[in-house]
């Protein structure tokens, strides 16, 4: 039997990692944030000067990323990265080459070979729809770009960072339609993906309600 995999895919901010993070916990699964590996070539991009429109030098350098995924800290060339790569910049950099087919094939591999027993929870935008077509469950997690901005709000004022709600709602959308639009794997619910609308729920609440589907789909398996 194929190792269990349900992935959680949706908009920015939509609390994909959180919910994700904690579903693995609660089942002792395997966590794949793959958002991470976008992130991490356009961190390394911006770090060494590398044009962001630079197809063939983007893919090499996405190909040969070692970063090392350890205690919910990431690594790349022996640093410290955890904090760095959730920058702004570095979100907006991310979402310009994760729109190249070149830089998505170069992650296809360390994202597959995640898959490892006893299971694993995938968030990003097309875990369901391209990586793990198979999966045991796929929910689409969603949430009202209000929702998603006022979350983001209050994430940056606990860090003592003030923003502007209407600009983060703004960012958010403009995000939303550069994921969405693209041409390679765009952002969108695979067919039998379950929606979740986040909206008016709490983190426990939506944990609560991916662990139920889960529970329903392993019953419907076994059977
Ligand atoms: O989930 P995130 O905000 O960390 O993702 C950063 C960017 O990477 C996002 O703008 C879209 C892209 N991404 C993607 O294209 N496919 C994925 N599976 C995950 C992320």
């Amino acid at each position: 039997m194929s190792i269990a995999v349900i992935t959680i895919d949706g908009p920015t901010a939509s609390g994909k990692g959180t919910v994700a993070s904690l579903v693995a916990r609660t089942l002792g699964y395997h966590y794949l944030d793959s958002g991470a590996l976008y992130r991490l070539t356009a961190y390394k991009a911006l770090k060494h000067g590398v044009d962001l429109a630079d197809e063939p030098a983007l893919e090499k350098l996405a190909r040969e990323l070692e970063p090392i995924f350890r205690e919910g800290k990431i690594e790349l060339d022996g640093e410290d990265v955890t904090r760095a790569i959730r920058a702004e910049e570095v979100g907006v950099a991310a979402s310009k080459v994760a729109a190249l087919t070149a830089v998505r094939s170069a992650l296809l591999q360390v994202q597959k070979s995640a898959r490892k027993a006893p299971g694993l929870v995938a968030d990003g935008r097309d875990m369901g729809s391209v990586i793990f077509p198979d999966a045991t469950l796929k929910v689409f997690l969603t949430a009202s770009a209000e929702a998603r901005a006022q979350r983001r709000f209050n994430q940056l004022k606990e860090k003592g960072i003030v923003a502007n709600i209407g600009t983060l709602a703004q960012d958010l959308r403009e995000r939303d339609r550069r994921d969405t639009e693209r041409a390679v794997s765009p952002l969108a619910p695979a067919p039998e993906a379950k929606i979740l609308d986040s909206s008016d729920m709490t983190i426990e609440e939506t944990v609560a309600q991916v662990l139920a589907w889960y529970r329903e789909a392993t019953e419907k398996r076994s059977h």
